[in-house]
């Protein structure tokens, strides 16, 4: 037993990609592990996605690439989000595929190409409404001609055009199916150029699990692979077939009693209202436990489940056990997949105010992983 521990179930990783594939059958499928596997552990996750039949992975940021290369992964990895100054020849020298949003993404790309000595694979990124990164469509048909003047030049492969989602997790949004008619469109400009892609792709996880014509030739899943719900409009983990991978734990540091009318935690934002047992908790903010979930965060201590009093603190928090027969070293969930009662990151997500991806990923690295399964 540790203060704080993650364990990750690896069979539950593999067992929703699997179930992702079979979500978009006829589309190819990527699990997407940047930020660490979403605060899984990058690599073992991506051994399980890929061991499920995740055909790609995806990341962000090229050190994370470099990470999956050095890991031993040889498979299709594209990377999407480098800055102008990063010199991208040792990616393109591990065929690592390359996100292209712009002209000037473009000339990074055909420099590392050269210094590489061998073409860089690229995906053209069309901004279809998310506002965010991709090429607008009044420049589109530009990059589309720059890309494929590039490609006769033996500079780059063209393997795929996408986009990404703004909307996905609001099923009745009108915004999913805008999105997908520009999509469409900037692929016809793009074979109007004698342009059509191995890869076309769109869809994350709401699109995957919950809009059909965002699938296209590949689908982009994260929060999915590791079993959670894109948004709770989309479903529950259950009801979409999705077992949630992380249980987070840690156990009593001390148990004591308090008379009534005892303040807790900095700032006192809670009482005692009568004599009672308090519990401390050796986990906090520094662990990634929102400090929003003051007087909010549920977690379950001998199948019993509890509610945080007071202030979430850096390292600990305090929870009002009342005469409950609880003792230090004993075992507290604070969340988990839901299947023995314990509390869910749903659960926290909705006591914070925020998603359950933020509060798998800002796990902090204290907190050790520990990778179950996945033979
Ligand atoms: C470009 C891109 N594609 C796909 C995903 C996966 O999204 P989700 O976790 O909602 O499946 C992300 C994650 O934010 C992303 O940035």
């Amino acid at each position: 037993m540790t203060r704080a521990q993650a364990d990750v179930n690896l069979d539950a990783i593999a067992h929703n990609a699997m179930r992702l594939r079979s979500a978009a059958p006829d589309s190819r499928l990527m699990a997407v592990v940047k930020a660490d596997g979403y605060g899984h552990g990058m690599v073992p996750v991506a051994r399980a996605a890929r061991a499920g039949g995740a055909d790609y992975l995806g990341v962000a940021l090229p050190e994370e690439a470099v990470e999956v290369r050095e890991s031993g992964d040889n498979g299709p990895l594209l990377c999407w989000l480098y800055p102008p100054s990063a010199d991208l020849s040792g990616l393109v020298e591990r065929r690592v595929e390359l996100s292209v949003n712009g002209p000037e993404a473009l000339h990074q790309v055909i420099a590392a190409a050269r210094t590489a000595d061998r073409p860089a694979r690229i995906h053209l990124k069309i901004d279809t409404g998310l506002g965010r990164s991709g090429s607008p469509m009044d420049t589109w048909a530009e990059l589309v001609a720059s890309a494929l003047g590039t490609q006769a030049a033996g500079a780059v492969e063209i393997v795929g055009i996408w986009s990404h989602l703004a909307s996905s997790d609001e099923p009745e949004s009108p915004v999913t199916d805008r999105q997908v008619g520009v999509f469409e469109e900037a692929l016809a400009v793009a074979e109007s150029q004698g342009l059509v892609p191995e890869l076309r792709h769109l869809a994350n996880s709401g699109g995957t699990l919950r809009h059909p014509q965002t699938h296209f030739d590949m689908v982009r899943c994260g929060i999915s692979v590791y079993g959670l719900t894109p948004g709770p409009a989309i479903g529950t983990s259950a009801g979409l077939g999705l077992i949630p991978a992380m249980t987070l734990t840690s156990e009593v540091a001390l148990v004591k009693r308090v008379p009534a009318a005892h303040g807790v935690s900095y700032g006192h934002r809670y009482r005692t209202r009568r004599s009672t047992q308090l519990a401390l908790i050796p986990v906090g903010y520094a662990d990634g436990l929102p400090r929003s979930g003051s007087n909010r965060l549920p977690m379950m201590i001998n199948g019993e489940r509890f509610t945080v009093a007071g202030t979430v603190a850096m390292d600990q928090v305090v929870v009002d056990i009342g005469d409950a027969p609880v003792r230090a070293g004993d075992k507290v969930h604070l969340f988990g997949p839901g299947s023995h009662g314990e509390p869910t990151a749903d659960d926290w997500a909705a006591a914070c105010a925020t998603i359950n991806y933020e509060i798998v990923t800002r796990l902090g690295p204290r907190t050790p992983r520990r990778h179950l399964g996945g033979a």
